[in-house]
C-alpha cells in the first residue's frame, strides 16, 4: 500500500473507518453507496477520472484504486458477516429464535392415481410394440362422429349426448369437447398407412349423471392396430396381456357382443368385480362384471374410406376407461372420489 499516490492512500484510511463505524445494515448500504455508487460513488469517480490522466499516472493511480477496489469490497463482506453473525448472537442471547423448533415438513408431491395407472397401462402397450399418439380434446363432429360411421341423425348419438362448443359451424365442422378417443384413429388413419400400432391417451367428455362408475370426466386409452391378418383373437389376445400385465395373471376378462358403428363385430370388453370377486356388488351394480371398454374389428367401410384396402388389410380397436382401471388396480369403490381433490384419499397412492 506504500506505493499508493496520496488521495487513494487517503481515502483508504476514511473508507475502511468508515466501515467500522457502520453498525447496522443501513448503515452499511450507505457506505456501499458513498464508495462503489455508480454515479457518485468515491472510488467509482477515481476510476472514471484516469481516462483524463498521463499514461504514467494512469498506470499508478490505477494499479492501486483497483487494488483498493479489491480490498473494500473483501472488508465490506466481511463486515457484513460480522453484523450478521452479532444480529443472530443477540436474537439467541434474547430468546428470539428457539433453536429446538421443529422444522416445517417437507410435503412431497405424487402422481394421481388415475396418472399412475395410464403410465402403466401405455407401457404394457408400448412393451409390445404400440406407438402413444394425441388427440384434441374440442373434436370436429366429423371426427368424433361422422368419419366413424356415427350420423346426425343416427340414434347411436344417444350414447354420447354430450356437451358442444358453442361456435358459428355446424354439420360435421361444429365443435364439441371429445366424447371419446375413438377419433384418434380417425386421424391417425389419414396420416399413416398400414402397419399401424397406437395408443392415444386423453380426456372425454359427456354431459353424463354420474354414478360409482361414471363421471362427466374421463381418461380414456384409444388402441388401434391395423395390418394384414388381424383377426378378434389378436384383439382379445393383445387386451388379455394387457390386463394381465396390471393385475396378475389370475384377473378374468370376457367379450360380450355388443354394438359401435364404427366396428364390426363389436364387443364390450368386462373384468371380473375386484370389490366382491364376481358375487355382485353396489360397484358393479349387481352382476359381478365391470365394463373396461369397447372393442371390436375396424369397420371395412372406415378402412375404405381412409384409403386402405380393406381385402388386403384388417384391424381391430378398443377403448378403455382409465379410471374404472385405476378403480380396480387400487380398489376405490366410488370413481367420483378421483376427481373431489380429497388428500386424504389422493394421499393414499
Ligand atoms: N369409443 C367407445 C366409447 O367411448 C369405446 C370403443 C368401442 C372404442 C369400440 C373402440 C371400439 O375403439 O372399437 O364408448
Amino acid at each position: 500500500m506504500d506505493l499508493m499516490p496520496d488521495d487513494v492512500l487517503q481515502l483508504r484510511g476514511e473508507a475502511l473507518d468508515a466501515l467500522t463505524a457502520a453498525g447496522d445494515d443501513g448503515a452499511l448500504d450507505a457506505w456501499h453507496v458513498t464508495y462503489f455508487g455508480r454515479k457518485d460513488g468515491r472510488l467509482t469517480a477515481i476510476l472514471r477520472g484516469l481516462a483524463a490522466r498521463s499514461i504514467d499516472e494512469r498506470k499508478s493511480i490505477g494499479a492501486a484504486a483497483n487494488a483498493l477496489k479489491t480490498e473494500l469490497e473483501a472488508a465490506y463482506d466481511a463486515r457484513r458477516d460480522e453484523l450478521r453473525a452479532a444480529a443472530v448472537r443477540r436474537a439467541l442471547e434474547g430468546g428470539a429464535i428457539d433453536v429446538t423448533l421443529p422444522p416445517r415438513p417437507h410435503t412431497r408431491g405424487g402422481l394421481h392415481p388415475v396418472t399412475q395407472t395410464l403410465r402403466r397401462i401405455l407401457a404394457a402397450f408400448t412393451s409390445m410394440g404400440f406407438s402413444v399418439v394425441e388427440g384434441p380434446e374440442v373434436e370436429l363432429d366429423y371426427y368424433n362422429f361422422e368419419a366413424l360411421r356415427i350420423p346426425a341423425d343416427h340414434p347411436a348419438r344417444d350414447m354420447w349426448d354430450t356437451l358442444w362448443v358453442d361456435a358459428p359451424l355446424d354439420g360435421q365442422r361444429a365443435l364439441l369437447m371429445r366424447t371419446h378417443t375413438s377419433p384418434a384413429q380417425i386421424r391417425t388413419m389419414e396420416q399413416q398407412a398400414p402397419p399401424i400400432r397406437i395408443v392415444v391417451p386423453g380426456r372425454a367428455y359427456r354431459f353424463e349423471a354420474t354414478d360409482t362408475t361414471h363421471e362427466w370426466m374421463m381418461t380414456q386409452v384409444e388402441v388401434l392396430a391395423v395390418d394384414e391378418g388381424l383377426t378378434l383373437a389378436h384383439l382379445k389376445g393383445t387386451l388379455l396381456g394387457v390386463m394381465q400385465r396390471l393385475f396378475g395373471s389370475g384377473r378374468r376378462i370376457r367379450l360380450q357382443c355388443s354394438y359401435f358403428p364404427f366396428v364390426e363385430p363389436g364387443a364390450e370388453v368386462q373384468m371380473d368385480c375386484f370389490n366382491c370377486a364376481g358375487a355382485g356388488c353396489a360397484t358393479c351394480h349387481q352382476t359381478g362384471w365391470i365394463e373396461m371398454g369397447g372393442a371390436g374389428m375396424v369397420h371395412p367401410e372406415i378402412l375404405e374410406n381412409m384409403g386402405i384396402d380393406s381385402n388386403r388389410y384388417t384391424g381391430f380397436a378398443a377403448g378403455m376407461g382409465i379410471e374404472r382401471l385405476a378403480m380396480q388396480l387400487y380398489g376405490v369403490p366410488d370413481m367420483r372420489f378421483f376427481y373431489q381433490n380429497d388428500l386424504r384419499m389422493l394421499r393414499q397412492f
